[in-house]
């Protein structure tokens, strides 16, 4: 019998009626921008010889990427962007055309994504690309170009910010880091996991660029960030300097055109493809949780192909901006049908239920939110803490990564040991303190988990934590995913270790075990949301801020 002949394979949809209408009407409105300002239409294959991308191979994990094999048994691939081919197609044939070249597109991208996060392997992607100019003009026409897209989709409702690359780029150059802490210290900027970063740019005592690299993910904001990014550049190579005197100045030419509110600086801003050299920007709407409009400058992308060109480009995602139109449109006859009342403008938290519950309700009495609605909660899992104008939702620890990873929520409070298991893209600025506990790997007490030539079976809730550790260590295990109680599996022999969170060691005690090796401590962290971060800034400042002060005392 065929299973799979009804549905859709994960990460790809069918679209009906109103979700086709409003994605056509993106794709309408976006043409005729990208047409009034004299671009042109390209489509490129949809699949191409993998060699196109893999020349690239840093810009896009192998992984990530559909492949599939012609009649002659050549590696082909689904195309994961379109900058690639139409670097591919300007340098072969256009080339020798006349410059600049003024071109956009609207075709499907295809990337693997990881199993159930509800994101999409498939994307509608428009955008455009302005090739054989490097001037001032011509960045700031690609970025004028995006904030009128997003205007004529969502009027009002959106953000730009802007970073420069090649800042973070010439820190590393200097920094002297091996390729694993260059790619550590390239994660904590991007998440802006303060703390994280700090205690690994220790490894760099006395060193003004580990200094720099540790201010970066906090240089943003409006104007105030370039006074503050200047005085911590301040003494050191005048090329930083540089680079952000340029930033400033297409900062002021959008204020320029009436943008003041809209623009944002983030020079912590790194998580654009590799193949991006210097100016670097991206696009937020209030309905969606993630950037729907990404591009910035590629002036080295066309050496892959055997020339030489400047570039500046952005894609919009498409379906991105359609659903997060069509959640505006649907929410309030939502909200209404199932008798819960938004409230407007205010902050919403995802926190952990259980083992962090209590002292995250004490933290947030300590720095004055009232939580009588938190502590009278019954079966509720929607709360309201009155006095701040906060809402609160409580989760399952994995949920709430879940929640502020697709903009749900806001905020989140969750242990790093689900941060570290479920990975995610958002923003990690706090560490509250509390929580405290370790990961470790246990046996049965006495017995010596080293020995023989078997391969090891561990049982573990933490199956990323525990394979990860195990590879570092370059020694094969077999991982048994356990949902609770991890302890049982050795006594019941199913597996010959654990890895675990241990806090007061009393689990492992009394069911006969003991820790062999501390992996790494965790506790509880404050998370954001990329958009939110950007969108309602103000408010989540003021949140870190209060809870900052009383995690410090
Ligand atoms: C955690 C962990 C250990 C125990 C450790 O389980 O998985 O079993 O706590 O705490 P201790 O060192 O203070 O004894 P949890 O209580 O979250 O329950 P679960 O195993 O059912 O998930």
């Amino acid at each position: 019998m065929k299973k799979y002949d009804r549905i859709t394979p994960e990460g790809t949809r069918d679209l009906l009626f109103k979700e086709c209408e409003t994605q056509r009407n993106i794709i309408n409105v976006l043409r005729d921008t990208f047409e009034k300002r004299m671009y042109h239409e390209v489509i490129t294959p949809g699949f191409e010889f993998y060699d196109v991308f893999s020349s690239s191979s840093m810009y896009f994990p192998q992984e990530s990427i559909y492949k599939l094999m012609d009649n002659k048994g050549r590696l082909l691939a689904m195309r994961p962007d379109s900058t690639i081919p139409i670097a591919r197609l300007t340098a072969t044939k256009l080339k020798g055309h006349a410059m600049p070249l003024r071109l956009y597109y609207a075709q499907r991208v295809y990337r693997q994504q990881p199993e159930l996060r509800g994101r999409s392997s498939e994307i509608m992607q428009m955008g455009i690309e302005l090739i054989g100019l490097s001037t001032f003009e011509s960045d700031i026409e690609v970025l004028t170009t995006g904030i009128e897209a997003l205007t004529s989709c969502c009027a009002d409702d959106f953000r730009i910010e802007l970073g420069h690359i090649g800042i973070f780029k010439l820190l590393m150059d200097d920094l002297g880091a091996t390729p694993d802490q260059k790619e550590s210290i390239h994660s904590l900027i991007l998440s802006k996991n303060y703390a994280g970063l700090s205690d690994m740019l220790e490894q760099f005592p006395e060193s003004q660029t580990a200094e720099i690299l540790n201010e970066l993910p906090r240089l943003f904001g409006g104007k105030e960030a370039f006074e503050k990014a200047r005085e911590v550049f301040n003494g050191y190579d005048a090329k930083l300097l540089f680079m952000l005197t340029y930033l400033e100045r297409i900062y002021q030419g959008l204020l320029e055109r009436n943008l003041t509110d809209k623009v944002m600086i983030d020079l912590g801003l790194v998580n654009q493809a590799e193949y991006y050299s210097s100016l670097i920007f991206r696009g937020y709407i209030a309905s969606a949780g993630e950037p729907v409009l990404s591009g910035g400058r590629y002036d080295e992308l066309f050496k892959d192909f055997g020339e030489s060109q400047p570039a500046i480009g952005f894609g919009i995602n498409v379906d991105q901006l359609a659903a997060g139109l069509l959640k505006v449109e649907n929410s309030e006859s939502k909200y209404a049908s199932e008798g819960i009342k938004p409230v407007k403008g205010n902050i919403r938290i995802a926190l952990t239920k259980g083992r962090l519950e209590k002292s995250i309700v004490d933290l947030f009495e300590e720095v004055g939110y009232d939580c009588e609605n938190l502590r009278e909660k019954g079966r509720k899992l929607l709360l309201s803490i009155p006095n701040k104008n906060i809402e609160v939702v409580l989760a399952k620890a994995a949920d709430v990564i879940t929640y502020v990873e697709h903009g749900v929520c806001d905020v989140g409070i969750v242990g790093k040991d689900t941060i570290i298991e479920s990975g995610g893209t958002f923003y990690e600025v706090l560490d509250l303190g509390f929580g405290k506990c370790k990961f470790a790997l246990a046996v049965p007490k006495g017995s010596d988990f080293y020995s023989g030539y078997s391969t090891k079976r561990i049982a573990t809730k933490y199956p990323k934590v525990a394979s990860t550790y195990f590879e570092s260590k370059g020694m094969d295990v077999e991982v048994i995913k356990i949902e609770g109680s991890v302890e049982l599996a050795p006594l019941l022999s199913l597996a010959d270790g654990i890895v675990d969170i241990v806090e007061t060691g009393t689990t492992l005690k009394e069911n006969g075990l003991e820790v062999i090796e501390e992996i790494r401590n965790v506790s509880a962290r404050l998370i954001v949301n990329v958009a939110s971060m950007k969108l309602k800034k103000a408010e989540i400042d003021m949140l870190i801020s209060d809870i900052q002060d009383k995690v410090k005392e």
